[in-house]
């Protein structure tokens, strides 16, 4: 890990952390890292599968490893410098300290995946301690996850600023993710449900928040009938907590499972 220290960075130091299965969502957020570090600064792309943020084993066992394409994606990205830790030089496997999030992980994904954001929590502030990066990007994608790293960074008195980048699309507007790879045929077309679902609660923001989750639901329980909606809830953008009616900036979030795989999205919901 010292060895990080013995790189010449300059300029910025931009750092895309990611847990590898590189695509097109990943691209686009190293390529807004290139721009925000500029041709002075350095780019860097950490790739770790962080065991401490799966509450599922098997979802651990078979998370997608690709590190030939990764690296390749990188290079094709012009991406300066590759972070590629092995589990041993991340973790003693002796440690008693984690870093836990109290309030914005209440719901959603908090709720739903115990321990989870502690993982996440303990194993970015980690990468922040070796790499010292000046900027991090993450994508809205994971919105409440990008959300806690904000408060990590501000309660931690990390000095890096944190960018938000906005979620990649397929043409059917489903989210990119490195899960989409394990969806069959058929779970695949029901996907696009989920955007579809989000969208249409985007266009009466007038409407009591009840009344536009079901409206969501039954657009994806029509649409997906292979799917298990895990949850689908409209929060606070800032707190992360359920509202009533979109009288401030607003989230509208899902999480689903299309056979054994989840997936999650979400959308921004402004009042009127
Ligand atoms: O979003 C991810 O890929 C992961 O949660 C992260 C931020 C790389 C931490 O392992």
């Amino acid at each position: 890990m010292n060895e990080m220290a013995r790189w010449p960075m300059t300029g910025d130091v931009v750092l895309v952390p990611t847990m590898g299965a590189l695509h097109e969502g990943h691209r686009e957020l190293i390529r807004t890292g290139k721009t925000l570090a500029k041709e002075e600064g350095t780019l860097i792309v950490s790739i770790y599968v962080n065991p401490t943020q799966f509450n599922d084993t098997e979802d651990f066992k078979s998370y997608p490893k690709t590190f030939e394409q990764d690296y390749e994606l990188c290079r094709e990205e012009d991406v300066d410098l590759i972070f590629y830790p092995s589990d041993s030089e991340m973790y003693s496997g002796r440690e008693s300290v984690s870093v836990t999030e109290k309030k914005l992980t209440q719901h959603l994904c908090g709720a739903t995946r115990q321990g989870h954001f502690d993982g996440v929590c303990s194993v970015v502030t980690k990468l922040f301690n070796i790499i010292k990066p000046t900027t991090a990007v993450f994508g809205k994608k994971d919105y409440q996850q990008l959300a806690i790293i904000k408060q990590l960074v501000s309660d931690l008195n990390f000095s890096i600023e944190i960018i938000g980048a906005e979620t990649t699309r397929e043409q059917d507007g489903l989210a990119i993710s490195s899960r989409n790879r394990f969806l069959s045929t058929e779970e695949r077309k029901q996907s696009s449900a989920i955007h579809e679902a989000l969208v249409a609660m985007t266009l009466n923001p007038e409407k009591q928040c009840s009344e536009l989750i079901t409206l969501g639901k039954s657009i994806i329980e029509s649409e997906a009938p292979l799917s298990r909606i895990d949850y689908l809830e409209i929060v606070d953008r800032q707190t992360m907590e359920p509202i009533q009616t979109i009288d401030r900036p607003a989230l509208a979030a899902v999480a689903i499972f299309l056979g054994n795989t989840r997936l999650i999205d979400n959308i921004e919901i402004n009042s009127l």
